[in-house]
């Protein structure tokens, strides 16, 4: 690895050691970055194929391409289309998810509340920003998406506030909305920014990433051969619970409720489900980020793989469809 490689890789020897042994293995590394785990997949003899929807990775891919050469293969797209972008079934499939360093560093990608730039934070570079969505949603979804997203519970009083400020003005710029946000809720006691949880949940909003999330779970399902591993690295508990609910949902019998209870006993699409892990304290001291990075995983089986659906798994308002 580089001396200063741009993104730090996250509980890596946690997601090596699930995957073990790697040599001759197809792994699908759904979440590229900077490339940390795909390295390192690829140092330990696997081939990868590598999914980012950010085109800006494409530099740190062009790297690997050249020193693995056909072992490497990196595509450009969403995680939650592996169905149609990966051809074969694959042994492993790794999630890394969340937001890469080069994505909170550079201000002009508007994730940050600690760095003015445009209020952006699409990590594919297109679609709806977050000042489309802070300048066109209403009270009350402004105020659902920042409650459900990001836990906020002074949401109503922010929601409130972005619409009575954009009465005069639209709001473009990171440090402005920040700012919107300290003055109505005030500095936060525990010291982390008051606009913390307001910026996780446009985040969410802005790149659907509990709808990408649930779509790339049940799509992993399908692609995976038999005695294949599923590892999900997340940051925060509204997606560690999805990943956690997946997996149990799919034990025999778990599928049925109080008022539809299972007719047919299913066999479970995964075994050996492992307990969560944590990053030890000394990589904690090295990369405060992964602080709250939690990693699961399991096996494949051989029961078929079961149908997309959003049921159960503890998706934030996917009641009302809004993801
Ligand atoms: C935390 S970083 C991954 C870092 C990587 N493991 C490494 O070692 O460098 C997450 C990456 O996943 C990408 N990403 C997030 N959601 C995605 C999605 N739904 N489809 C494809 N890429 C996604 C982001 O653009 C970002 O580059």
């Amino acid at each position: 690895m580089s001396p200063n490689p741009p993104h730090i890789p996250v509980l890596l020897n946690e997601v090596l050691a699930a995957l073990f042994p790697l040599e001759n293995k197809i792994i699908v590394d759904g979440t590229f970055g900077a490339g940390g785990y795909s390295r390192a997949m690829l140092e330990n003899g696997a081939s990868v194929i590598a999914i980012d929807r950010d085109p800006n990775v494409e530099q740190y891919a062009n790297k690997l391409k050249d020193e693995f050469g056909d072992r490497f293969t990196f595509l450009s797209g969403n995680f939650s289309d592996i169905d149609s972008l990966v051809d074969e079934n694959v042994d492993a499939i790794v999630l890394d998810i969340g937001v890469s360093s080069m994505q909170l560093d550079e201000a002009s990608r508007g994730f940050s509340f600690m760095r003015d730039g445009p209020l952006d934070m699409r990590m594919s570079a297109s679609g709806r920003s977050a000042a489309d969505l802070i300048n066109s949603l209403n009270e009350r979804e402004l105020s659902d998406i920042l409650f459900a997203f990001g836990e906020e519970k002074r949401a109503r009083r922010i929601a409130k506030a972005v619409i009575d400020a954009r009465k005069t003005q639209s709001i473009t710029t990171t440090l402005e909305l920040a700012n919107i946000i300290e003055e109505t809720i005030g500095k936060n006691p525990k010291g982390n920014h008051p606009a913390t949880k307001s910026f996780q949940a446009l985040r969410i909003a802005v790149n659907e990433e509990f709808n990408e999330l649930v779509k790339a779970l049940f799509f992993a399902e399908k692609k995976l051969r038999l005695g294949g591993v599923l590892a999900i690295v997340s940051f925060h508990s509204l997606e560690d619970r999805i990943v956690k609910r997946f997996f149990a949902s799919s034990k025999a019998g778990s599928q049925g409720s109080r008022h539809m209870p299972v007719a047919v006993e299913q066999i479970a699409s995964w075994s050996n489900i492992a307990k969560p892990k944590k990053a030890l304290i000394e990589e904690v001291e090295k990369n405060p980020r992964s602080r709250s990075a939690t990693l699961r995983f399991a096996t494949r089986t051989d029961a078929p793989a079961r149908e997309l659906n959003f049921q159960n798994l503890g998706v934030p308002l996917s009641k009302r469809g809004a993801l």
